[in-house]
């Protein structure tokens, strides 16, 4: 199922619109076969209180927008420690592992769940694992986790000090792109990821993460560069490393993107100490 644009999505931000998306969201979920939710506590506090606030401000149903859009942004969740963020992301971890709903558990060696900081600024966000993360249960670690590994201390951090994560946590036979319903049915691991973290940033890689997360049809190269908003965490969407690997001209733009996520940070990137080539000099090599 396609779902809507960003220009279809915002939000009047009344309590009704909010309580409107939210049930619309669920019945989207319910219409795509799914009966329950991943929960972190913050959301499950938020849920028990859901009745109280549906009596308060029921939505009319004839007002409701078709097709249903993604919920507005749950509150974040300033008391969850790490610990209890350590605690949940190991729990995702454990129900993504044990998932069985695609077939690609049967040809997949590892479930690459995600890793990194537990209060990140920035969260990175691929497609799927490929051969090198399959065997190793990490994401980003072949070649194009190299130059994801580049670009992230082009920007002055490590890969510690920040969180990275694919939309599919089983890697498709031949690194082939994710179907739909493979997106479908993973997505709601990374939005529980993202609901724990509550990253400062989010930083989509390419046009699977871009359009998983937002809802979106368009191409990668339509949309990067430009602001957007995940649950109300800005989401910036740039190249694919992979794709910068075969079109190194890309990079310039991709620094770019980067850039102004920094520039949303209150950062700047720090001094280049490798050096690129005169031409190639404002982009990581
Ligand atoms: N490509 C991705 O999108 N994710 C990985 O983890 C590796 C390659």
């Amino acid at each position: 199922m396609t779902r809507t644009t960003e220009s279809s999505t915002k939000s009047d931000g009344t309590l009704g619109d909010i309580l409107r998306r939210v049930a619309d969201y669920l019945e989207w979920e319910l219409a795509e076969g799914r009966s329950s939710l991943l929960t972190t506590p913050p959301t499950a506090a938020l849920l028990k209180r859901w009745p109280a606030a549906r009596r308060q401000s029921p939505a009319p149903s004839s007002s409701r927008p078709q097709p249903p859009t993604p919920p507005a942004a749950p509150p974040p969740a300033p008391t969850a420690t790490p610990e209890e963020r350590g605690a949940a992301l190991e729990r995702i971890a454990r129900e993504a592992e044990a998932c069985r709903r695609c077939p690609l558990l049967a040809t997949r060696r590892h479930a690459v769940p995600g890793q990194g900081c537990l209060t990140p600024d920035i969260m990175f966000v691929g497609e799927a694992p490929g051969e090198e993360e399959d065997l190793q249960g990490a994401p980003f670690v072949g070649a194009a986790g190299q130059l994801l590994t580049r670009m992230i201390e082009s920007m002055g951090y490590t890969r510690e000090q920040v969180f990275i994560a694919n939309v599919l946590k089983c890697r498709p036979p031949q690194n082939r792109t994710p179907l739909p319903e493979e997106v479908q049915n993973c997505l709601p691991y990374l939005r529980e990821q993202i609901r724990t973290l509550r990253p400062k940033v989010l930083v989509t890689l390419g046009g699977v993460p871009t359009r998983a997360l937002l809802g979106l049809t368009a191409g990668i190269t339509q949309v990067r560069g430009q602001w957007r908003s995940f649950e109300g965490i800005p989401l910036m969407p740039t190249f694919h490393p992979s794709y910068l690997l075969r079109q190194p001209s890309a990079k310039r733009e991709a620094w770019e993107d980067l850039k102004a996520v920094l520039a949303r940070l209150g950062r700047t990137p720090p001094p280049r100490r490798n050096l690129a080539p005169p031409d190639r000099r404002s982009a990581p090599a």
